[in-house]
């Protein structure tokens, strides 16, 4: 067939950006791929979308989400927490277990998958608990499209006490066996309950309390025993939001001596130093903790030299009366951030900070890549027709109150930003339009494909 046989629509004028290049393209979709890329590809009775002067991306792959369902539904429920995704130019998102109760058992696993299908504006994939005693749990959690497993090694949301060693092991093999990621929220759950009970009975409820809590020997420690286990049992390690220098300096080593591991940092990280306890107090709570500057610019250098793989939110929402919380132990951890990611990113180019090939290459191809997902993160012939429209200049101010999350609470209210989502597209269907939401809720799981 001819490439404009049959074509549904054709983008025209736009600069199309990949991991690693960018050209002035017209991208043709047909029965939601992607099926051409080149020049001149607007033909005669076919609808054209005019990206003059716009940039056109993949949809952003968000490996770290909590949209809430089941059990916590007055934080996020799917299809609120999806909106915000497509609002941000995120077509995929990877939805987190520790909600209530967590998704710890494939009957578990399977109840969520009915509950938020046919709720999502975006693209989906759900990961599984690696828990307590739950391989063979795990084993049939692959079965039903488990995009990978998450294991909290630290406290944090939801009740889900971490588990020991052996446990952790059992559940590695799993993975390996299955062949799929295995994430870790890496803190040592035994010494950061040691520091908050220090700090309790020492009378501290401030906000910066919660960052004394968790010195960067917790990270790094939990780093080290997850990435050596991990390598042991054969299964692929990815460390969700690493948050210090010392712990990037591990990976490094690590790394150096032929261990391999995925690193993500989230925007947040990039974003807050510790100035931000006293001008946003417990709203800026987060686990791992917002650090000193130093560990800031850390994380940027890693993210520019190659050591950091993915860039993610860790989209955490909870409702507004919660992030008034004055009390740092009663306080949650994490905020909403899937809406805001890209307009970050991209604002963090405009000054030079990153250019707009390292965002598609951090937050959508090599996420998309890691997690198996060979349809997503790039534009090439044969790829999901998930596209970002971006208009690069375009200055704007966020506003919590505009935000589509369930509770627009966020500590980047007014902070200024350059870039904008103008369009989104998941699998060729416009969800997002210039600040409104449009169509229905057309998202489908994703599972991984070797
Ligand atoms: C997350 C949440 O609220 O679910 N909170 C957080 O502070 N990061 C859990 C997590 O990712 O650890
Ligand atoms: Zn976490």
């Amino acid at each position: 067939m001819s490439t404009t046989d049959s074509v549904d629509f054709v983008i025209t004028g736009g600069t199309v950006v990949s991991h690693d290049g960018r050209h002035r393209h017209d991208v043709a979709v047909a029965g939601g791929r992607v099926v051409a890329v080149g020049d001149r590809l607007a033909a005669p009775g076919v609808p054209v979308v005019d990206a003059a002067g716009l940039l056109v991306l993949p949809g952003l792959v968000d490996v770290h989400v909590h949209f809430r369902e089941p059990g916590m539904t007055e934080k996020e429920d799917f299809a609120s927490g999806t909106r915000a995704a497509a609002a941000g130019g995120v077509t995929t998102v990877v939805d987190m277990p520790n909600t209530v109760p967590p998704v710890a058992t494939a009957a578990g696993f399977q109840e969520k998958l009915d509950l938020v299908s046919g709720k999502a504006y975006v693209d989906f994939g759900l990961y599984g608990m690696l828990g307590r005693d739950n391989a063979a749990e795990m084993t049939e959690m692959a079965r039903l499209g488990a995009m990978g497993f998450k294991l909290f090694m630290g406290q944090t949301t939801g009740d889900n006490r971490c588990p020991d060693d052996a446990s952790i092991y059992q559940g590695l093999e799993a993975a390996a066996a299955a062949g799929l990621v295995v994430g870790a929220h890496a803190e040592n759950d035994h010494l950061l309950r040691l520091f908050i009970d220090r700090l309790k009975a020492a009378g501290r409820t401030d906000p910066r309390a919660h960052l004394a809590s968790r010195p960067e020997f917790v990270e790094v420690e939990a780093v080290t025993r997850f990435v050596t286990l991990a390598s042991a049992a054969g299964a692929k390690a990815h460390i969700h939001h690493l948050s210090t220098g010392a712990g990037l300096q591990r990976v490094r080593d690590l790394r150096a001596q032929g261990h391999r591991v995925s690193v993500e940092v989230l925007v947040a990280h990039l974003h807050f130093d510790e100035s931000a306890y006293d001008t946003h107090g417990n709203l800026i709570k987060l686990n791992p903790p917002i650090r000193p500057a130093a560990d800031v610019a850390a994380l940027w250098e890693g993210v520019a030299g190659g050591d950091v793989d993915v860039i993610a939110t860790d989209h955490a929402p909870h409702t507004a009366a919660e992030q008034a919380e004055p009390d740092v132990w009663r306080a949650h951890g994490g905020f909403v951030g899937v809406e805001t990611m890209l307009p970050l990113l991209l604002t963090a180019a405009a000054e030079g900070r990153m250019s707009v090939e390292d965002i598609v290459r951090v937050a959508s191809y090599a996420p998309a890549r890691r997690w198996s997902m060979p349809g997503k993160g790039a534009l090439t012939p044969g790829s999901d027709a998930d596209l970002v429209l971006v208009d690069p200049h375009a200055e704007g101010v966020i506003t919590g109150a505009e935000l589509k999350s369930a509770h627009g609470v966020t500590p980047y209210e007014g902070r200024k930003v350059i870039g904008a989502v103008v369009g989104t597209y998941v699998r060729g269907h416009r969800v997002f339009d210039r600040g409104r939401i449009i169509g229905g809720p057309v998202g489908r799981q994703v599972r991984p494909r070797a």
